[in-house]
């Protein structure tokens, strides 16, 4: 397994709350898809199931190992997995490890667009709170992980797993990756896991992710790609085929 190695420091902090904004994006931007896009309609409501699933049903949504399975095949060694329970760990359903990288540093900031259940969040939050008790990574905003998220059932659940893993400074934040409803450089670090994939307008989503990046941050990324044919790739109208 690849060595994880810190993050480095950043060049710019802040102790300013990374607080939700409602107007965002660059002035250019022609807007996110709406929610009565059928395709994102169909994302929505696959993901919305996953979050009702109970953990154990939930590979039987996934044609790659989710859960604990999937985090132990992907490379996340026994440190990071140590900072979540295994019922948070159960609702895993990642396709890859953005923590490979580089880890984010205790006192930073973390951005995980696209956090389904909130695991990479809550890794992130152990991570960037170590070293501090819960009252000081309550009350120290720049200590702060962010998971942002489409579906508000993944929400709902990413909540309960960070009132189930005792982490203070994991926030959630409904909203889409094509338009972070954050302001410009607000995170040390961006993660995403298995989502650019089902982002319509990823070279917006991509724009977003740096603007919200402060000078010497990173963006780590974990997703997959078709290298078959396209031919063989279609749009599955129920979503079945989502990440094929
Ligand atoms: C494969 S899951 C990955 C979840 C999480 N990152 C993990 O590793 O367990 C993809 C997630 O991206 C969310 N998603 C899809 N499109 C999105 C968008 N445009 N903006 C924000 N989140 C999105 C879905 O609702 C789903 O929870």
């Amino acid at each position: 397994m690849p060595k994880l190695t810190p993050f480095p420091a950043p060049v710019a902090t802040t102790a300013t709350p990374i607080s939700p904004t409602t107007s965002s994006g660059p002035a250019t931007s022609s807007g996110p898809a709406t929610l009565g896009d059928p395709k994102l309609q169909a994302i929505l409501q696959r993901f919305q199931r996953a979050a009702r699933s109970a953990p154990q049903d939930l590979q039987e949504l996934f044609d790659y190992p989710t859960g604990e399975a999937g985090l132990r095949g992907l490379g996340y060694g026994e440190d990071l997995l140590a900072l979540v329970p295994p019922a948070v760990r159960a609702c895993y359903c990642g396709v890859g490890n953005p923590f490979l990288p580089g880890l984010p540093r205790s006192g930073q900031a973390v951005l995980d667009i696209g956090c389904g259940a909130g695991v990479d969040t809550l890794i992130a939050a152990g991570l960037v709170s170590a070293g501090q008790t819960a009252g000081q990574a309550a009350g120290q905003a720049a200590c702060q992980a962010q998971g942002l998220e489409l579906s508000p059932d993944m929400l709902q659940r990413a909540r309960e797993n960070a009132r189930l893993a005792g982490a203070h400074s994991a926030v959630f934040t409904e909203g889409q990756a094509e338009a972070l409803p954050f302001p410009d450089a607000s995170f040390d670090l961006v993660i995403s896991n298995g989502v650019l994939n089902l982002v319509q307008d990823k070279p917006k989503a991509l724009a977003e992710a740096y603007r919200v990046l402060r000078p010497g941050g990173r963006v780590q990324l974990a997703d997959q790609v078709l290298t078959g044919r396209r031919e063989a790739c279609q749009w599955s109208p129920g979503g079945e085929s989502w990440a094929r």
